[in-house]
Formats: C-alpha cells, sequence, structure tokens
C-alpha cells in the first residue's frame, strides 16, 4: 500500500502540471516526486518541444514513457519552467538538494531556467536548513581533503557509497546548521575539489507546492 508521504508525492507531482507550458521546453528534475510528475505528465498529453532531463534516471522514465529528451545545448535561450522536488527547504525558498545524488546537473538546469517550480510533500518545509545532511559533490581525488575543511566549518562528513552520473562523489555533511544558507553555499563552492554544493540559495525556487492531506498548497517565497 502507498504511504501517506508517497500519496502527497503524488498529488504535487499531478499538481505541477498546471506549470508545465505546451510547446515548450521544460526542465524535470529527479528523485520520487519527480517521478510521479512525470507520470503525470505522460499521461497528460501535453506536447513539448522536448525535456532538459537532470538525472539518467528521469531520462530513462522520460524516455520508457514516449517523452521526447534533448540536450541543454539544443535550447538557445532560457528554458521556460524547471520541475523539480528537494530534501528541505526554508520560508525563502532555500533548499538543500541532492538526496538523489543529481545536484549538479539539477542546479545547472536551475540556473538555466525563468521559473524553478519546487514539488514537495509537507514534510519538507523546515525553519532552518540542515537536518537533512547536505550533499556535496566532489571530485573523487580531492575527498578526504574536501571533509577535512568540512569538518573545520563545524559538519560530520560521510562519504555516500554511490557514483554521480558525472562520475564523481558524494560527501553528506551532517551536523550543519545553516543559519545562513547563502554564505554557506558561497564558501563551500570556494573549496579545490567541490563541484556543487547541495545547497540553492543563491537560486532558490520562485514557486512551492506543497502536498498535504488537505489538499496542494502553492506559495511564494518571503522575500
Ligand atoms: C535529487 C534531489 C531530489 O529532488 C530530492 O532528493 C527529493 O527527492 P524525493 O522527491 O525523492 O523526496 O535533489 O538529487
Amino acid at each position: 500500500m502507498q504511504s501517506l508521504q508517497d500519496q502527497l508525492k503524488q498529488k504535487v507531482g499531478q499538481a505541477a502540471l498546471e506549470y508545465v507550458m505546451e510547446g515548450e521546453y521544460l526542465g524535470v528534475g529527479t528523485g520520487s516526486t519527480v517521478r510521479y510528475f512525470i507520470d503525470a505528465l505522460a499521461e497528460s498529453g501535453i506536447q513539448l518541444k522536448g525535456c532538459v532531463s537532470s538525472s539518467e534516471a528521469s531520462t530513462r522514465q522520460l524516455i520508457e514513457l514516449g517523452l521526447k529528451v534533448c540536450d541543454l545545448s539544443e535550447v538557445k535561450e532560457d528554458i521556460p519552467v524547471y520541475i523539480d522536488g528537494c530534501d528541505e527547504i526554508d520560508a525563502n525558498f532555500c533548499m538543500i538538494k541532492g538526496g538523489g545524488g543529481a545536484l549538479t546537473r539539477e542546479k545547472i538546469l536551475a540556473q538555466a531556467s525563468k521559473k524553478f517550480v519546487c514539488i514537495a510533500d509537507k514534510s519538507k518545509k523546515v525553519a532552518q536548513l540542515g537536518v537533512f545532511p547536505l550533499p556535496i559533490e566532489v571530485i573523487p581525488m580531492a575527498v578526504s581533503r574536501v571533509a577535512r575543511v568540512l569538518e573545520t566549518m563545524g559538519g560530520k562528513p560521510v562519504l555516500r557509497n554511490f557514483v554521480t552520473d558525472n562520475g564523481n562523489n558524494i560527501l553528506d555533511i551532517h551536523g550543519l546548521k545553516l543559519s545562513e544558507p547563502r554564505k554557506f553555499e558561497e564558501e563551500v563552492n570556494q573549496i579545490p575539489g567541490v563541484v556543487t554544493c547541495g545547497i540553492f540559495a543563491r537560486r532558490g525556487a520562485d514557486v512551492l507546492l506543497v502536498g498535504t492531506e488537505n489538499g496542494v498548497e502553492k506559495l511564494l517565497p518571503d522575500n
């Protein structure tokens, strides 16, 4: 039987169809919430110029369901809409992402899109980011060095048993209290060997759809 959380993910995935622009390119994220969105998109029959996918997993599902996938390099202007999930989101719509390991391509697509629609079940809304361990994609030769730097920044790094679509490693950083997510994102981005930090604060979401038992809430950021 489907869990309550999965029911909410499915609802919010279906609700995101409202933001899909027929005849345009669409950015597609990664994760279980996005899987429900892709199912709904395929069923909707909405015709697109193409989907730009953030992971091999989403690409496989899109192709299996008959949706057209294209490379970001084919898209000559900003993608009108990018739809993706998150692991945590605060009131300013800063997020932690990367639980599924696709953070680098997700950050590229978020940056390349005019509107980022975040789809989440209610458990993802938090007052302060950092309970969910922060994923950081790292070039393999730099893993132990980057881990030591993150320790000096107050974190407890754990190497994930996972290789990203880009052939890199992920460090999950536990124990952080991210009171200034944008500042922390910028600092982590400066560490040599870091490919992507899973904080999405410099480019957060523009719209948040939250799945609750009472329906889907549409929210805009506080500032
Ligand atoms: C993948 C992500 C996902 O959006 C995030 O992990 C949420 O996943 P789910 O929808 O399965 O809860 O950032 O890299």
